[in-house]
């Protein structure tokens, strides 16, 4: 069964939309730049963001705005000259009067003009972000608890295990079946460390040419074979793709708990996931404290017809032992996010589609430089 397609269905009236009334009522500040680098415009979000009224606005020039070195003057240019949509990751848009502001960036030209609109988001940093951020803190929250558990916990279960085994032996059918229990059990935690553990590997990943579709494919294919047997797989491929830069075992572990995860929430007999793939121009992830910035024009998407993620776990799904599920680890989303986090990607979660939407978004493989 298709995904519910909020466009199709009834033919419905023809409906005149203001479209000054649609950008006031954005949440997300935007401003146009005209030609000579001055505000023409601002959205009451962006002139809240800016705490000026579009009147004073319109006097300033951007370059006014924004500390001189700001990367948001350098995509500016880059619009101007290029044409194309930037959009760059967790640029600090702070001034003396605004205090930090980390934000968003898109940036992109008004066709037939030579102004240029740049859109801030505010708001989703806290959940694009945080998340991408604070995944490597919480990964190291469980490292050291994982190395931790592997000492004091897995040594004396193998011990328990071992005795529990030896009981059994002589065991009544009665005491057998507690034997029976201590042994699931323990078998139960080893498997919760081991999958802990792979978080205390912080070596630095080996990295290669990773054909993406190939994962995606072996992943579907794993899927197919077991847990997700009744469910339907679609595809929408960006064929002309390149390589990721990557660790092919681990993005298959990232696609196959973002799968898992998938077809756990969709309704039973009806469950559809749709894999995709495409070349996004223009995203860049600024490096923290650094002046350097990675492209991440490779995105994957993992869509599934499901009731998406609850509200109230949203800001937290990407820490460790965050779970809805009876019996649920709450490890495989942490897990995810270390890997992606180890590529030097970022993973996001679309709140905006219906269903669950995850995009990731990672590193080109450039062979001209990495087999210099
Ligand atoms: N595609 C999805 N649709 C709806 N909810 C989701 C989806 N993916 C994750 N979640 C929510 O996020 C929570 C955390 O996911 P995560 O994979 O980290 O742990 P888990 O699936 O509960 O347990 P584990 O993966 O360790 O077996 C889930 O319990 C679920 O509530
Ligand atoms: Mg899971």
């Amino acid at each position: 069964m298709p995904l519910p397609n909020p466009f199709s269905g009834t033919k419905r009236k023809k409906v005149d939309v203001d479209a000054l009334s649609v950008l006031n009522a954005l949440p997300d500040p935007i401003i146009v730049i005209d030609e000579e680098g001055y505000i023409c415009m601002a959205n009451p979000a962006g002139e809240a963001f800016f705490g000026s009224s579009t009147n004073i606005l319109r006097q300033t020039a951007i370059e006014e705005l924004v500390p001189f070195d700001s990367p948001l003057l350098g995509l500016i240019g880059q619009v101007r000259y290029s044409s194309d949509c930037v959009s760059e990751y967790g640029v600090d848009l702070g001034t003396p009067k605004t205090g930090i502001k980390n934000v968003n960036l898109q940036v992109s030209a008004l066709y037939g003009t030579s102004n240029v609109v740049v859109q801030i988001e505010e708001r989703t940093i806290a959940l694009k972000m945080d998340r991408q951020l604070t995944h490597r803190g919480a990964a190291r929250s469980v490292t050291a608890m994982a190395i931790m558990l592997a000492h004091e916990v897995k040594n004396p279960l193998s011990g328990i295990r071992g005795s529990a085994q030896l009981l059994e032996m002589n065991a009544s059918d009665a005491d057998r079946a507690l034997t029976r229990l201590i042994c699931e059990e323990t078998d139960r935690i080893c498997a919760l460390v081991d999958r802990m553990e792979a978080f205390s590997d912080d070596r630095p990943i080996d990295r290669d040419a990773v054909n993406i579709h190939e994962v995606l494919e072996h992943v579907r294919r794993v899927a197919e074979a077991g847990f997700g047997r009744e469910i339907i797989f679609r595809e929408n491929y960006d064929p002309s793709l390149p390589f990721v830069y990557g660790n092919r075992d681990q993005l298959v572990q990232v696609l196959l708990n973002l799968v898992k995860n998938a077809a756990e929430s969709v309704p039973e007999g009806k469950g559809e996931i749709i894999l995709t793939t495409a070349y996004r121009h223009g995203i860049r992830l600024a490096i923290p404290g650094s002046k350097d910035k990675v492209q991440l024009p490779l995105e994957v998407g993992i869509h599934d017809n499901g009731p998406g993620i609850p509200a109230e776990i949203l800001p937290h799904i990407f820490d460790p032992f965050v779970t809805t599920k009876q019996g649920g680890s709450g490890l495989g989303l942490a897990l995810v996010a270390k890997i992606v986090g180890d590529h030097g990607g970022i993973i996001e979660y679309d709140t905006a589609a219906a269903g669950g939407n995850f995009l990731i978004r990672l590193p080109v493989y450039n062979f001209s430089k990495m087999d210099a």
